[in-house]
Protein backbone atom coordinates (compact mmCIF):
# COMPACT_ATOMS: atom_id res chain seq x y z
CA UNK A 1 0.00 0.00 0.00
CA UNK A 2 1.44 3.55 -0.76
CA UNK A 3 0.34 6.37 1.69
CA UNK A 4 0.23 10.39 0.94
CA UNK A 5 3.22 11.53 2.16
CA UNK A 6 5.49 8.19 2.42
CA UNK A 7 8.60 8.58 0.92
CA UNK A 8 10.01 6.07 -1.83
CA UNK A 9 13.04 5.21 -3.77
CA UNK A 10 12.10 4.59 -6.93
CA UNK A 11 14.00 3.13 -9.96
CA UNK A 12 12.34 5.16 -13.34
CA UNK A 13 11.60 2.74 -16.13
CA UNK A 14 9.22 4.48 -19.03
CA UNK A 15 7.31 7.46 -19.35
CA UNK A 16 3.27 8.36 -19.19
CA UNK A 17 1.58 10.21 -21.69
CA UNK A 18 2.32 13.29 -20.15
CA UNK A 19 6.17 12.69 -20.06
CA UNK A 20 6.37 12.02 -16.47
CA UNK A 21 8.76 9.43 -15.00
CA UNK A 22 7.50 6.26 -14.30
CA UNK A 23 8.13 3.63 -11.03
CA UNK A 24 6.80 0.76 -10.02
CA UNK A 25 6.41 0.23 -6.20
CA UNK A 26 5.00 -3.25 -5.32
CA UNK A 27 3.33 -3.26 -8.83
CA UNK A 28 2.02 0.26 -8.11
CA UNK A 29 2.81 2.55 -10.94
CA UNK A 30 3.98 5.81 -9.35
CA UNK A 31 3.97 8.98 -11.80
CA UNK A 32 7.13 11.71 -11.16
CA UNK A 33 6.88 15.08 -12.64
CA UNK A 34 10.52 15.54 -14.25
CA UNK A 35 12.29 12.47 -13.66
CA UNK A 36 14.04 10.37 -16.78
CA UNK A 37 14.36 6.99 -17.39
CA UNK A 38 17.06 5.41 -15.98
CA UNK A 39 17.30 7.81 -12.96
CA UNK A 40 16.92 6.47 -9.22
CA UNK A 41 14.57 8.81 -7.42
CA UNK A 42 13.60 9.60 -4.19
CA UNK A 43 9.86 11.10 -3.65
CA UNK A 44 7.54 12.13 -1.63
CA UNK A 45 4.50 10.80 -2.52
CA UNK A 46 1.79 13.90 -3.14
CA UNK A 47 -1.69 11.80 -4.43
CA UNK A 48 -2.30 8.23 -4.35
CA UNK A 49 -5.55 7.11 -6.13
CA UNK A 50 -7.07 3.50 -7.02
CA UNK A 51 -4.30 2.40 -9.83
CA UNK A 52 -1.64 4.91 -9.17
CA UNK A 53 0.24 7.37 -7.56
CA UNK A 54 1.62 10.73 -8.25
CA UNK A 55 5.43 11.49 -6.10
CA UNK A 56 7.39 15.23 -6.10
CA UNK A 57 11.01 14.65 -6.46
CA UNK A 58 12.77 14.72 -2.95
CA UNK A 59 16.27 13.95 -4.65
CA UNK A 60 17.95 12.37 -7.91
CA UNK A 61 19.99 9.65 -6.71
CA UNK A 62 21.29 8.82 -9.89
CA UNK A 63 20.90 10.77 -12.85
CA UNK A 64 20.82 10.30 -16.18
CA UNK A 65 22.87 11.67 -18.92
CA UNK A 66 20.29 13.74 -20.91
CA UNK A 67 19.63 15.69 -17.94
CA UNK A 68 19.98 19.02 -18.84
CA UNK A 69 19.36 22.42 -16.97
CA UNK A 70 16.21 24.43 -17.75
CA UNK A 71 16.32 27.53 -19.72
CA UNK A 72 13.72 28.90 -18.38
CA UNK A 73 13.62 30.98 -15.07
CA UNK A 74 9.76 29.72 -14.42
CA UNK A 75 9.91 25.95 -15.27
CA UNK A 76 8.64 23.87 -12.66
CA UNK A 77 6.15 26.79 -11.84
CA UNK A 78 5.00 28.07 -14.84
CA UNK A 79 2.47 24.70 -16.47
CA UNK A 80 3.63 25.58 -20.24
CA UNK A 81 6.33 23.37 -20.17
CA UNK A 82 7.43 19.75 -19.63
CA UNK A 83 10.54 18.50 -21.57
CA UNK A 84 12.97 21.39 -20.38
CA UNK A 85 15.40 19.62 -18.26
CA UNK A 86 16.04 16.92 -20.90
CA UNK A 87 18.15 17.05 -24.37
CA UNK A 88 16.71 17.93 -27.27
CA UNK A 89 17.55 14.85 -28.60
CA UNK A 90 16.02 12.77 -25.78
CA UNK A 91 12.17 14.61 -25.77
CA UNK A 92 12.18 13.90 -29.42
CA UNK A 93 12.72 9.50 -28.49
CA UNK A 94 10.09 10.30 -25.62
CA UNK A 95 7.19 11.70 -27.72
CA UNK A 96 8.12 8.64 -30.46
CA UNK A 97 7.56 6.35 -27.61
CA UNK A 98 4.33 8.07 -26.02
CA UNK A 99 3.21 7.64 -29.66
CA UNK A 100 3.97 4.17 -29.63
CA UNK A 101 2.71 3.67 -26.35
CA UNK A 102 -0.76 5.70 -27.19
CA UNK A 103 -1.32 2.52 -30.13
CA UNK A 104 -0.20 0.19 -27.59
CA UNK A 105 -1.81 1.06 -24.73
CA UNK A 106 -5.22 2.19 -26.07
CA UNK A 107 -5.28 0.91 -29.09
CA UNK A 108 -4.09 -2.84 -28.62
CA UNK A 109 -1.55 -1.82 -32.23
CA UNK A 110 2.08 -2.57 -32.64
CA UNK A 111 2.75 0.27 -34.83
CA UNK A 112 6.36 1.08 -36.53
CA UNK A 113 7.07 5.38 -35.36
CA UNK A 114 8.92 7.23 -37.76
CA UNK A 115 11.53 9.74 -35.92
CA UNK A 116 10.24 12.96 -34.52
CA UNK A 117 10.07 15.72 -36.86
CA UNK A 118 12.07 18.40 -35.32
CA UNK A 119 11.28 21.32 -34.63
CA UNK A 120 13.49 24.90 -33.54
CA UNK A 121 13.93 24.14 -29.86
CA UNK A 122 12.80 28.22 -28.39
CA UNK A 123 10.64 31.06 -29.69
CA UNK A 124 8.87 28.79 -32.17
CA UNK A 125 5.27 30.11 -31.08
CA UNK A 126 3.58 32.46 -33.41
CA UNK A 127 0.45 32.99 -30.33
CA UNK A 128 0.46 33.36 -26.87
CA UNK A 129 -2.39 33.72 -24.37
CA UNK A 130 -1.54 35.05 -21.19
CA UNK A 131 -3.57 35.52 -17.83
CA UNK A 132 -3.41 39.08 -16.51
CA UNK A 133 -3.43 39.94 -12.74
CA UNK A 134 -2.98 42.67 -10.84
CA UNK A 135 -0.70 43.59 -7.71
CA UNK A 136 -1.04 45.11 -4.34
CA UNK A 137 0.62 48.39 -6.06
CA UNK A 138 -2.38 48.05 -9.03
CA UNK A 139 0.15 47.00 -11.53
CA UNK A 140 -0.78 44.86 -14.62
CA UNK A 141 1.63 41.74 -15.24
CA UNK A 142 1.12 38.40 -17.61
CA UNK A 143 0.87 35.42 -16.57
CA UNK A 144 0.73 31.75 -16.58
CA UNK A 145 -1.00 28.73 -15.13
CA UNK A 146 0.39 26.64 -13.13
CA UNK A 147 -0.63 22.74 -14.19
CA UNK A 148 -3.83 21.55 -14.51
CA UNK A 149 -5.03 24.84 -12.11
CA UNK A 150 -5.85 28.48 -12.56
CA UNK A 151 -3.39 29.55 -9.90
CA UNK A 152 -1.46 32.16 -11.63
CA UNK A 153 2.42 32.14 -11.69
CA UNK A 154 3.32 35.69 -12.64
CA UNK A 155 6.20 35.80 -15.65
CA UNK A 156 8.15 38.74 -17.43
CA UNK A 157 8.54 36.20 -20.83
CA UNK A 158 8.02 33.21 -22.44
CA UNK A 159 10.67 31.10 -24.29
CA UNK A 160 8.37 29.37 -26.33
CA UNK A 161 7.14 32.68 -28.12
CA UNK A 162 8.67 34.90 -30.81
CA UNK A 163 10.96 37.19 -28.88
CA UNK A 164 8.99 40.01 -30.44
CA UNK A 165 5.78 38.58 -29.24
CA UNK A 166 7.15 39.02 -25.30
CA UNK A 167 8.41 42.31 -25.92
CA UNK A 168 4.95 43.41 -26.67
CA UNK A 169 3.09 41.85 -24.09
CA UNK A 170 5.50 43.42 -21.75
CA UNK A 171 4.39 46.57 -23.50
CA UNK A 172 0.80 46.32 -22.83
CA UNK A 173 0.92 45.37 -19.69
CA UNK A 174 2.50 48.20 -18.56
CA UNK A 175 0.20 50.50 -20.77
CA UNK A 176 -2.44 49.35 -18.60
CA UNK A 177 -1.53 49.64 -15.55
CA UNK A 178 -0.55 53.07 -17.05
CA UNK A 179 -3.52 54.54 -18.86
CA UNK A 180 -6.62 52.17 -17.04
CA UNK A 181 -7.60 52.81 -12.98
CA UNK A 182 -9.50 49.37 -12.94
CA UNK A 183 -7.76 47.26 -13.55
CA UNK A 184 -9.45 43.76 -12.32
CA UNK A 185 -11.23 43.51 -15.62
CA UNK A 186 -8.40 42.66 -17.55
CA UNK A 187 -8.18 38.86 -18.00
CA UNK A 188 -6.30 37.87 -21.05
CA UNK A 189 -3.88 38.99 -23.40
CA UNK A 190 -3.66 37.27 -26.49
CA UNK A 191 -0.97 38.09 -28.99
CA UNK A 192 -0.56 36.59 -32.37
CA UNK A 193 2.72 37.73 -34.82
CA UNK A 194 3.75 36.22 -38.14
CA UNK A 195 6.03 37.39 -39.93
CA UNK A 196 5.96 41.86 -39.52
CA UNK A 197 1.93 41.46 -38.72
CA UNK A 198 0.96 41.51 -35.10
CA UNK A 199 -2.71 41.21 -33.64
CA UNK A 200 -3.35 41.93 -30.11
CA UNK A 201 -6.59 41.52 -28.04
CA UNK A 202 -6.73 42.60 -24.47
CA UNK A 203 -9.61 40.06 -23.25
CA UNK A 204 -11.61 42.06 -20.22
CA UNK A 205 -14.96 41.22 -18.21
CA UNK A 206 -16.30 45.07 -18.94
CA UNK A 207 -15.83 46.94 -22.22
CA UNK A 208 -12.99 48.96 -22.23
CA UNK A 209 -12.51 52.99 -22.75
CA UNK A 210 -12.58 53.48 -26.82
CA UNK A 211 -10.40 56.86 -25.80
CA UNK A 212 -8.07 54.94 -23.85
CA UNK A 213 -7.33 51.87 -25.99
CA UNK A 214 -6.66 54.66 -29.01
CA UNK A 215 -4.02 55.92 -26.87
CA UNK A 216 -2.49 52.79 -25.67
CA UNK A 217 -2.42 51.48 -29.78
CA UNK A 218 -0.81 54.91 -30.39
CA UNK A 219 2.08 54.18 -27.87
CA UNK A 220 2.22 50.59 -28.71
CA UNK A 221 2.54 51.72 -32.76
CA UNK A 222 5.19 53.89 -31.72
CA UNK A 223 7.06 51.39 -29.71
CA UNK A 224 7.17 48.74 -32.48
CA UNK A 225 7.68 50.88 -35.38
CA UNK A 226 8.84 48.05 -37.59
CA UNK A 227 5.32 45.83 -36.99
CA UNK A 228 1.94 46.30 -38.83
CA UNK A 229 -0.24 45.85 -35.42
CA UNK A 230 -3.58 45.37 -35.34
CA UNK A 231 -5.46 45.70 -31.59
CA UNK A 232 -8.81 43.66 -30.61
CA UNK A 233 -10.65 44.01 -27.52
CA UNK A 234 -13.23 40.95 -26.43
CA UNK A 235 -15.37 41.31 -23.59
CA UNK A 236 -15.78 37.93 -21.84
CA UNK A 237 -19.37 36.88 -21.65
CA UNK A 238 -19.33 33.64 -19.99
CA UNK A 239 -17.21 32.26 -17.66
CA UNK A 240 -15.75 29.47 -19.02
CA UNK A 241 -11.97 27.98 -19.87
CA UNK A 242 -12.47 29.55 -23.76
CA UNK A 243 -10.28 32.26 -23.98
CA UNK A 244 -11.44 34.46 -27.21
CA UNK A 245 -15.11 34.42 -27.04
CA UNK A 246 -18.29 36.41 -27.04
CA UNK A 247 -18.07 40.10 -28.05
CA UNK A 248 -14.85 40.44 -30.19
CA UNK A 249 -13.97 44.22 -31.49
CA UNK A 250 -11.31 45.54 -33.76
CA UNK A 251 -10.33 48.61 -32.02
CA UNK A 252 -7.00 49.84 -34.47
CA UNK A 253 -4.49 49.22 -36.76
CA UNK A 254 -4.98 45.66 -39.07
CA UNK A 255 -7.37 43.57 -39.10
CA UNK A 256 -6.45 40.39 -40.19
CA UNK A 257 -2.18 39.35 -41.22
CA UNK A 258 -1.90 38.18 -44.99
CA UNK A 259 0.60 35.38 -45.06
CA UNK A 260 1.82 32.79 -48.00
CA UNK A 261 1.72 29.07 -47.04
CA UNK A 262 3.39 26.93 -49.54
CA UNK A 263 2.01 29.30 -52.27
CA UNK A 264 -1.49 29.51 -50.81
CA UNK A 265 -2.20 33.50 -49.65
CA UNK A 266 -3.70 33.42 -46.42
CA UNK A 267 -5.74 36.12 -43.68
CA UNK A 268 -5.33 35.40 -40.41
CA UNK A 269 -7.85 36.68 -37.98
CA UNK A 270 -7.72 36.86 -33.75
CA UNK A 271 -10.23 33.99 -33.95
CA UNK A 272 -9.11 31.61 -37.11
CA UNK A 273 -7.36 28.14 -36.17
CA UNK A 274 -3.43 28.22 -37.16
CA UNK A 275 -1.07 26.42 -35.72
CA UNK A 276 1.18 27.65 -33.62
CA UNK A 277 4.47 26.48 -35.20
CA UNK A 278 4.94 28.08 -38.55
CA UNK A 279 8.17 25.65 -39.83
CA UNK A 280 7.23 22.46 -38.45
CA UNK A 281 3.17 23.06 -39.67
CA UNK A 282 4.57 23.85 -43.18
CA UNK A 283 6.29 20.01 -43.03
CA UNK A 284 3.22 18.92 -41.53
CA UNK A 285 1.38 19.84 -44.75
CA UNK A 286 4.17 19.13 -47.05
CA UNK A 287 4.15 15.29 -46.01
CA UNK A 288 0.53 15.84 -46.29
CA UNK A 289 0.71 16.81 -50.37
CA UNK A 290 2.95 13.98 -51.00
CA UNK A 291 1.22 11.38 -49.35
CA UNK A 292 -2.08 12.76 -50.89
CA UNK A 293 -0.08 12.60 -54.35
CA UNK A 294 -2.16 11.25 -57.78
CA UNK A 295 -5.17 10.66 -55.76
CA UNK A 296 -7.75 13.13 -57.89
CA UNK A 297 -10.71 13.48 -55.36
CA UNK A 298 -9.75 14.25 -51.89
CA UNK A 299 -12.48 14.22 -49.21
CA UNK A 300 -10.67 16.95 -46.56
CA UNK A 301 -12.91 16.20 -43.11
CA UNK A 302 -12.96 19.23 -40.52
CA UNK A 303 -11.27 21.59 -42.63
CA UNK A 304 -11.28 24.78 -40.71
CA UNK A 305 -10.28 27.95 -42.40
CA UNK A 306 -9.96 26.11 -45.38
CA UNK A 307 -5.52 26.27 -45.52
CA UNK A 308 -5.09 22.48 -45.71
CA UNK A 309 -8.13 21.95 -48.49
CA UNK A 310 -6.44 24.85 -50.83
CA UNK A 311 -3.19 23.19 -50.62
CA UNK A 312 -4.72 19.66 -51.62
CA UNK A 313 -6.65 21.22 -54.26
CA UNK A 314 -3.19 22.45 -55.83
CA UNK A 315 -3.03 18.62 -57.17
CA UNK A 316 -6.45 16.96 -57.08
CA UNK A 317 -9.45 17.47 -59.82
CA UNK A 318 -11.58 18.25 -56.77
CA UNK A 319 -11.50 18.88 -53.18
CA UNK A 320 -14.55 18.94 -50.60
CA UNK A 321 -13.48 20.29 -47.50
CA UNK A 322 -15.97 19.69 -44.74
CA UNK A 323 -16.10 22.15 -41.39
CA UNK A 324 -18.45 22.65 -38.75
CA UNK A 325 -18.08 26.11 -37.83
CA UNK A 326 -20.16 28.93 -39.98
CA UNK A 327 -16.85 31.82 -39.62
CA UNK A 328 -14.44 29.24 -40.53
CA UNK A 329 -16.16 27.97 -43.58
CA UNK A 330 -16.54 31.83 -44.53
CA UNK A 331 -12.73 31.93 -44.37
CA UNK A 332 -12.18 29.23 -46.30
CA UNK A 333 -14.60 30.23 -48.89
CA UNK A 334 -12.42 34.16 -48.66
CA UNK A 335 -9.32 31.61 -49.39
CA UNK A 336 -10.70 30.11 -51.94
CA UNK A 337 -11.95 33.15 -53.83
CA UNK A 338 -8.68 35.02 -52.90
CA UNK A 339 -6.65 32.31 -54.16
CA UNK A 340 -8.35 32.16 -57.15
CA UNK A 341 -9.45 28.21 -56.52
CA UNK A 342 -12.04 26.58 -58.54
CA UNK A 343 -11.90 22.86 -57.48
CA UNK A 344 -13.15 23.04 -53.57
CA UNK A 345 -16.28 22.48 -52.45
CA UNK A 346 -16.77 24.17 -49.28
CA UNK A 347 -19.33 22.36 -46.97
CA UNK A 348 -20.65 24.28 -43.21
CA UNK A 349 -21.82 20.74 -41.62
CA UNK A 350 -21.27 18.33 -38.79
CA UNK A 351 -18.48 15.90 -40.12
CA UNK A 352 -20.88 12.93 -39.18
CA UNK A 353 -23.92 14.57 -41.38
CA UNK A 354 -22.03 15.26 -44.49
CA UNK A 355 -19.05 12.32 -44.50
CA UNK A 356 -21.37 9.15 -44.85
CA UNK A 357 -23.39 10.43 -48.01
CA UNK A 358 -19.99 12.25 -49.21
CA UNK A 359 -17.33 8.88 -49.01
CA UNK A 360 -20.22 6.79 -50.45
CA UNK A 361 -20.61 9.06 -53.62
CA UNK A 362 -17.10 9.59 -54.09
CA UNK A 363 -15.61 5.75 -53.57
CA UNK A 364 -11.99 6.04 -54.90
CA UNK A 365 -11.45 9.44 -53.27
CA UNK A 366 -8.27 10.30 -50.57
CA UNK A 367 -9.44 10.93 -46.75
CA UNK A 368 -8.01 13.48 -45.01
CA UNK A 369 -9.45 13.87 -40.97
CA UNK A 370 -7.84 16.80 -39.06
CA UNK A 371 -10.21 16.76 -35.83
CA UNK A 372 -10.21 18.51 -33.12
CA UNK A 373 -8.25 17.12 -29.64
CA UNK A 374 -11.45 15.01 -29.34
CA UNK A 375 -10.82 12.68 -32.20
CA UNK A 376 -13.45 11.48 -34.67
CA UNK A 377 -16.93 10.99 -33.58
CA UNK A 378 -18.23 6.61 -33.46
CA UNK A 379 -20.55 7.22 -36.00
CA UNK A 380 -18.07 8.73 -38.26
CA UNK A 381 -15.51 5.28 -37.98
CA UNK A 382 -18.80 3.27 -38.67
CA UNK A 383 -19.37 5.56 -42.10
CA UNK A 384 -15.92 4.72 -42.87
CA UNK A 385 -15.94 1.55 -42.42
CA UNK A 386 -19.14 0.77 -44.25
CA UNK A 387 -18.02 3.09 -47.69
CA UNK A 388 -14.20 1.94 -47.00
CA UNK A 389 -12.46 4.45 -48.71
CA UNK A 390 -9.08 3.42 -49.93
CA UNK A 391 -6.61 5.70 -48.22
CA UNK A 392 -6.68 7.61 -45.41
CA UNK A 393 -4.74 10.49 -43.84
CA UNK A 394 -5.08 11.40 -40.39
CA UNK A 395 -3.62 14.69 -38.60
CA UNK A 396 -3.69 14.44 -35.25
CA UNK A 397 -2.74 16.84 -31.83
CA UNK A 398 -3.10 14.04 -29.26
CA UNK A 399 -2.06 10.34 -29.08
CA UNK A 400 -4.61 8.73 -27.39
CA UNK A 401 -7.97 9.50 -29.90
CA UNK A 402 -6.26 8.77 -32.47
CA UNK A 403 -4.84 5.46 -31.33
CA UNK A 404 -8.65 4.76 -29.96
CA UNK A 405 -9.91 6.06 -33.62
CA UNK A 406 -7.39 3.38 -35.15
CA UNK A 407 -8.40 0.59 -32.87
CA UNK A 408 -12.22 0.97 -34.55
CA UNK A 409 -10.46 1.50 -38.16
CA UNK A 410 -8.02 -1.52 -37.58
CA UNK A 411 -10.98 -4.06 -38.85
CA UNK A 412 -11.15 -3.04 -42.23
CA UNK A 413 -7.23 -0.57 -42.03
CA UNK A 414 -4.00 -1.46 -42.01
CA UNK A 415 -1.33 1.33 -40.29
CA UNK A 416 1.09 1.95 -43.21
CA UNK A 417 2.70 5.19 -41.90
CA UNK A 418 3.28 6.97 -38.62
CA UNK A 419 5.27 10.13 -38.37
CA UNK A 420 5.25 12.51 -35.37
CA UNK A 421 6.02 16.13 -35.86
CA UNK A 422 7.27 18.44 -32.71
CA UNK A 423 4.61 21.26 -32.86
CA UNK A 424 5.11 22.22 -29.25
CA UNK A 425 8.71 21.79 -28.62
CA UNK A 426 9.69 21.85 -24.86
CA UNK A 427 5.87 20.31 -24.35
CA UNK A 428 4.61 16.81 -23.89
CA UNK A 429 2.36 17.62 -26.42
CA UNK A 430 2.92 15.90 -30.30
CA UNK A 431 0.82 16.43 -33.75
CA UNK A 432 1.07 13.01 -35.53
CA UNK A 433 0.45 12.51 -39.21
CA UNK A 434 -0.97 8.52 -39.71
CA UNK A 435 -1.63 6.78 -42.67
CA UNK A 436 -4.81 4.16 -42.98
CA UNK A 437 -4.65 1.97 -45.84
CA UNK A 438 -7.60 -0.59 -46.67
CA UNK A 439 -6.68 -3.74 -46.20
CA UNK A 440 -6.95 -6.34 -48.97
C1 LIG B 1 -7.41 20.94 -36.18
S1 LIG B 1 -8.58 21.98 -36.90
C2 LIG B 1 -8.39 21.70 -38.63
C3 LIG B 1 -7.54 22.73 -39.34
C4 LIG B 1 -7.49 22.65 -40.84
N1 LIG B 1 -7.20 21.34 -41.35
C5 LIG B 1 -6.49 23.69 -41.42
O1 LIG B 1 -5.75 23.36 -42.32
O2 LIG B 1 -6.50 24.84 -40.98
C6 LIG B 1 -10.06 21.10 -36.53
C7 LIG B 1 -11.34 21.72 -37.11
O3 LIG B 1 -12.43 20.81 -36.92
C8 LIG B 1 -13.62 21.58 -36.75
N2 LIG B 1 -14.65 20.68 -36.18
C9 LIG B 1 -14.81 20.31 -34.89
N3 LIG B 1 -15.82 19.43 -34.76
C10 LIG B 1 -16.31 19.23 -36.02
C11 LIG B 1 -17.35 18.40 -36.54
N4 LIG B 1 -18.09 17.63 -35.76
N5 LIG B 1 -17.58 18.43 -37.88
C12 LIG B 1 -16.83 19.21 -38.70
N6 LIG B 1 -15.83 20.02 -38.25
C13 LIG B 1 -15.57 20.02 -36.93
C14 LIG B 1 -13.16 22.72 -35.86
O4 LIG B 1 -14.04 23.81 -35.94
C15 LIG B 1 -11.76 23.02 -36.43
O5 LIG B 1 -11.83 24.03 -37.40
Amino acid sequence: MIKKNDELLLDITSYTSEGYGVGKHNCIAVFVPFALEGEQVLVHIIKVARSYAIGKIVKILKRSDARIEPSCKFYQKCGGCDLQHVSYDQSLKIKQQIVKDAFAKLGGLKVEVEEVCESQEFMYRNKIAVPLCTDDNAQVSMAMYRKSSHNAVVIDECLLAHKEITEICKQVVELLSKYFEEKEVFKHLVVRKLKNGALITIVSSKALDARLLKKLFAALSSKFESLNLGLYTCKKLMDNNVILEGNIKHVAGIKNIEIDVLGINVEIAPLSFFQVNFEVMQKLYQKVLEQASGYREVIDAYSGAGLLSALLAKTAKHVYGIEIVKEAVENANNLKLKNNIKNLTNICKDAKDALPKLINEHKDALLVLDPPRKGVDKSVIEAIKNSKPVKIIYISCNPATLARDAKLLSECYDISYVKPFDMFSKTSSVETLCVFTLKL
